[in-house]
């Protein structure tokens, strides 16, 4: 079966399409390279020893995209293309409704017109917003605080209105927790091409001297050490988790929205701590103001992936870090 993977060169989507190889799929990859190197493909290649086949591209490029379901029978579709960040989607909100909102609207035309219904969407935790919960399952409120959060929400209910129109048509939307970690061979991981904002890409800048010190925002939250708490999945579990979806609408042709979370928050300072311990480097850090927009804690209740996907994440929060410190030190000897 071959599946066609928007944003299959950048940090998820690449992971995905190595255990999509691995999995015997047949992986068909479209990237507009704009936060991702085409270097990806040939690691992918590496890894699997298998081939794929690679356009630099635009979801928003309707006859590019129609071409590309014309001249291949694709099965499904794994949807990870699209800006993410909250800070840059806040100053910048029509990018992010253009990329995330109309690219998908583009992309499933394109799949219906040939007579593909079957995606999985990236959607994000960050559509449970502030809704009052800690602990976020399924059914619980939503409630997106910011325009990216807003993106991944009204894909979300577009998804389920095309489905509501057209039963054949069948999504799985996976909200993601915090991905972090990086593929074991220490070849693919989040290499983004602007400064980054979240806290593991600059946890590893400070490791490899890159950057002089990372700033905690905020020692006052109401958590045990006055530091947010974030479920971090491994990347690698979060893959595993897409294959599990895709077996299952493949197997049943169900829709569903599942959680991929650990449920096991850990706090900024004890990501520090273990970064310490796995690199063997000190981190300097500072504390600094509140983030705007950033909550004290919240984490997945991850019971539906497992009742529906018998999927779980195994990875610990050593591995996260041994993982993206192996990348890291890979990427600084230039290989
Ligand atoms: P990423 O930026 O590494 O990958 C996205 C890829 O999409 C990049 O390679 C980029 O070049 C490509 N792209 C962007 N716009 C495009 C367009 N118009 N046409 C074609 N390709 C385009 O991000 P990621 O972390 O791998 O995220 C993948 C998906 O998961 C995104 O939809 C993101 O919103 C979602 N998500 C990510 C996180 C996270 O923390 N990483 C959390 C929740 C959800
Ligand atoms: N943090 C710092 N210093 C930094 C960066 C982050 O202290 O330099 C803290 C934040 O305040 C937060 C925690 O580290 O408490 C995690 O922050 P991230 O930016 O890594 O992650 P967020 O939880 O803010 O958001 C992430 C993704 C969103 C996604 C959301 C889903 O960036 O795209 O998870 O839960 F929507």
């Amino acid at each position: 079966m071959k599946i066609l993977v928007t944003g299959g060169t950048g940090y998820i989507g690449s992971n995905v399409a190595v255990q999509l190889l691995e999995s015997g799929y047949d992986v068909i990859v479209l990237d507009s390279l704009s936060n991702s190197k085409s270097s990806v493909v040939e690691r992918i290649k590496r890894i699997t020893r298998k081939n794929l086949t690679f356009f630099k591209g635009d979801i928003r490029d309707k006859s590019l995209l129609d071409g590309i379901f014309k001249k291949n029978t694709i099965h499904a579709v794994m949807h990870f293309a699209g800006l993410k960040s909250v800070a840059d989607s806040e100053t910048n909100p029509l990018d992010y409704y253009a990329t995330n909102v109309a690219g998908t609207v583009t992309l499933i035309e394109s799949m219906l017109f040939a007579n593909v219904k079957k995606i999985i969407f990236s959607s994000s935790a960050t559509v449970y917003g502030d809704n009052g919960l800690i602990e976020h399952s399924e059914t619980s409120p939503l409630n997106p605080i910011n325009v990216y959060g807003k993106t991944k929400f009204i894909v979300e209910g577009m998804l389920k209105e095309i489905r509501s129109g057209n039963p054949s048509f069948t999504y799985a939307a996976l909200r993601y927790f915090n991905p972090v970690g990086a593929h074991c061979s220490g070849l693919l991981g989040e290499d983004p091409k602007n400064k980054p904002n979240n806290l593991m890409p600059i946890l590893a800048n400070v490791a490899t001297g890159r950057q002089k010190e990372l700033s905690i925002y905020g020692n006052d939250y109401n958590t045990p050490d006055g530091t947010c708490l974030r479920d971090y999945i491994h990347v690698t579990d979060l893959a595993a988790g897409h294959i599990a979806a895709l077996e299952k609408i493949i197997q049943t042709k169900t829709t569903f929205t599942v959680n991929l979370g650990t449920g096991k928050p850990h706090s900024v300072r004890e990501l520090i701590k273990t970064f310490e311990l796995v690199s063997g480097k000190k981190i300097t850090f500072k504390y600094a103001q509140r983030r705007k927009g950033d909550l004290d804690q919240y984490f997945a209740n991850p019971n539906e992936a497992e009742r529906l996907l018998a999927w779980t994440a195994k990875l610990d929060l050593f591995r996260m870090c041994e993982d993206v410190w192996r990348w890291q030190q890979l990427q600084q000897s230039g290989l």
